[in-house]
């Protein structure tokens, strides 16, 4: 990173308050030395969002994301990490470095603002050509064929692309594009050898807009059976996938009004209901649901019928998946359809009704999964019974509403044949992890931590001192944890570059939200620690013969089975390993 670039960050670090900056969007208590609120960026009715003054971090201990100031204004405004710096080193009067040539030259935000604005020269350039050419027969022949009609096409603004290598690149330069611009908008391509070409040739279009009716991407399909079937947009400074919702824009006013939202996958599997009046309807252009999709969801309500593919509805993972629904407070039901039958044929063969009778049908979460996994697993199996309420469980811990939680463990206790007091036991001890994976994506399956490695990082990293003498006494490889090592390791190299490691310097280093997670986590348990010094030397001994303790296993294991091989020499140089392993002292 550039020198003046991280000074700006620092001055900016220094000059304000993270206490100010996020008062400025969310109401905050003071509590003890901290303050608290609800987290804006989960569903909960009792704070667990904390802000720490001394530290200046902020933590959620409900959904687990943590931060500093910069990484919180990135995440309530959804903005580029030099936009949330712009906006903050305007109000701590910071200037901002030039940088030339780069995207971040002026404002991020007038750089978002050109896409928005090529992007929709690009919409009403391909729209222009499907509705007015002659060179579209071919496409408005196979949309017709599709059974879309005039208004669909007015109100998505469908489009065209004709097959020629850069009739786009052509007439968006002459409006005064530059290849630069073309480029991170993704509406080009730089060839293999040189100049550019355009993205999207020969294929009906349909624009992706945000909420506020903005073109953002673009997916393009062939109109025969050629590979592949759809080119898409990659993400741009506007266009993040699993951020928007397709037709979403179209469909708000319905979806207030019904108070629910259907969700299907795919462009046609949205626009054919839609044009039989089906219209509080989204897509999600066949990825799995996030976080952020389900939360501009709850903005309009916060009930969704899921439509599934029959193929993959029964997969653990996309089970898995379901639970975030409910933690992000959506109530949701799923309806599946006949196998290979998706809604845009099911409305056009069995027509609107039986489709709307078909959602009426959906089953509420816990039915689904339940049924999905008696399906698979047979319940007079003990094995296979503990499968199914290690399924169930986790999904029954994330009902906020008691009443339905204990209707869903009596229901359970019926299928399975456990008793009620067993299953509740059970559910005590189900934890629920809700460590992001990469920023936004479903939730990730976490590896405990050990404790003394937590302890031993949260320790060193407010505390240049402990720090180096962490440094002295261990190596990275102590550490089990691997994300414990790259934190570990981020500040040691500050120390080595003689910078003092703060918690909000090394989120910032890190930048990855499941790493800002752990430290934040380490912080937290280091919190009420007084002798700090005794707790260190606590730790580390526990980190090293925790260490010896498995290396001796390893050893041992690897013993036995040189000994059934009767390698008589490897046995004698194991044996030698572990005597020395037992005079080690620390
Ligand atoms: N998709 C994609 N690229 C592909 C296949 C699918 O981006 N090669 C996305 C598209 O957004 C598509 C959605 O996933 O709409 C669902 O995929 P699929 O069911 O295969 O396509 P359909 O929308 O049903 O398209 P069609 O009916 O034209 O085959
Ligand atoms: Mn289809």
């Amino acid at each position: 990173m550039a020198a003046d670039l991280e000074k700006t960050i620092e001055e900016v670090q220094s000059k304000l308050d993270i206490v100010e900056v996020i008062a400025g969007y969310i109401p905050l208590k003071k509590m003890g030395a901290n303050f608290k609120a609800c987290c804006p960026f989960h569903h909960e009715k009792t704070p667990s969002f904390v802000v720490s003054p001394t530290k200046q971090i902020y933590h959620c201990f409900g959904c687990g994301v943590g931060g500093d100031k910069i990484t919180f204004v990135m995440k309530h405004e959804r903005l580029e990490f030099m936009e949330a710096l712009k906006i903050l080193a305007d109000k701590a009067n910071v200037q901002l470095p030039q940088i030339k040539g780069g995207r971040y030259s002026g404002s991020g935000r007038s750089f978002s603002s050109v896409l928005y604005r090529v992007n929709e020269v690009a919409a009403n350039y391909y729209n222009a050509l499907l509705i007015g050419s002659a060179k579209s027969k071919d496409a408005r022949k196979y949309l017709a064929g599709r059974s879309l009609n005039a208004d669909v096409v007015t109100k998505f603004k469908l489009g065209y692309s004709s097959p020629a290598w850069d009739d786009f690149m052509r007439f968006s330069k002459e409006k005064g594009y530059s290849t630069e611009v073309l480029e991170k908008a993704g509406l080009i391509i730089p060839g293999r050898e040189k100049g550019f070409y355009d993205r999207f040739r020969n294929r009906v279009i349909f624009p992706i807009f945000d909420v506020r009716s903005k073109a953002v991407g673009f997916g393009g399909r062939v109109m025969d059976e050629s590979m592949p079937k759809y080119m898409n947009s990659p993400e741009t400074d506007v266009y993040v996938k699993g951020r928007h919702l397709y037709g979403l824009n179209f469909a708000i006013e319905d979806i207030k009004q019904k108070d629910y939202v259907i969700i299907v996958e795919g462009y046609f599997d949205l626009i054919v209901p839609y044009q039989n009046g089906v219209k509080n309807i989204a897509a999600t252009l066949g990825t799995a649901l996030t976080v952020e999709q389900i939360r501009l969801i709850r903005r309009f309500t916060s009930n969704a019928v899921i439509i599934f593919d029959a193929d993959e509805a029964g997969e653990a993972a996309s089970l898995r998946g379901l639970d975030l629904l409910i933690s992000e407070g959506l109530n949701v039901k799923i309806a599946r359809l006949p196998k290979g039958i998706d809604p845009d044929t099911y409305v056009r063969t069995e027509g609107v009704d039986a489709f709307l009778k078909l959602l009426g049908q959906a089953d509420n979460l816990f039915d689904y999964k339940l049924r999905l996994l008696l399906e698979k697993f047979n319940p007079a199996e003990p094995t296979e019974k503990a499968k199914i309420t290690s399924e169930m469980l986790p999904t029954i811990k994330r009902v906020e509403n008691a009443v339905l939680r204990s209707d869903y463990l009596k229901k359970l206790s019926e299928a399975l044949f456990i008793n009620e007091e067993a299953l509740l036991e059970e559910l005590s001890k189900v934890k629920i992890d809700y460590t992001y994976l990469g920023g936004n994506r479903v939730f990730k399956e976490r590896v405990a931590i050990k404790p003394a490695e937590k302890i031993v990082a949260g320790l060193m990293i407010e505390d240049p001192d402990i720090a180096a003498e962490v440094k002295r006494q261990l190596e990275l490889k102590d550490f089990e944890s691997e994300d414990l090592r790259t934190i570990v390791k981020t500040t040691f190299a500050m120390l080595d570059e003689g910078k003092n490691p703060t918690a909000a310097k090394i989120i910032h280093q890190l930048n990855d939200d499941n790493l800002s997670h752990i430290v934040c986590e380490a912080l937290t348990e280091t919190e009420n620690h007084v002798d700090r010094e005794k707790s260190l030397r606590d730790c580390i001994v526990r980190m090293k013969s925790d260490n010896l303790k498995s290396k001796r296993e390893e050893l041992t294991s690897q013993m036995k089975e040189a000994e059934t091989r009767g390698d008589e020499a490897k046995l004698m140089k194991l044996v030698n390993e572990m005597n020395n392993l037992r005079s080690v002292k620390f």
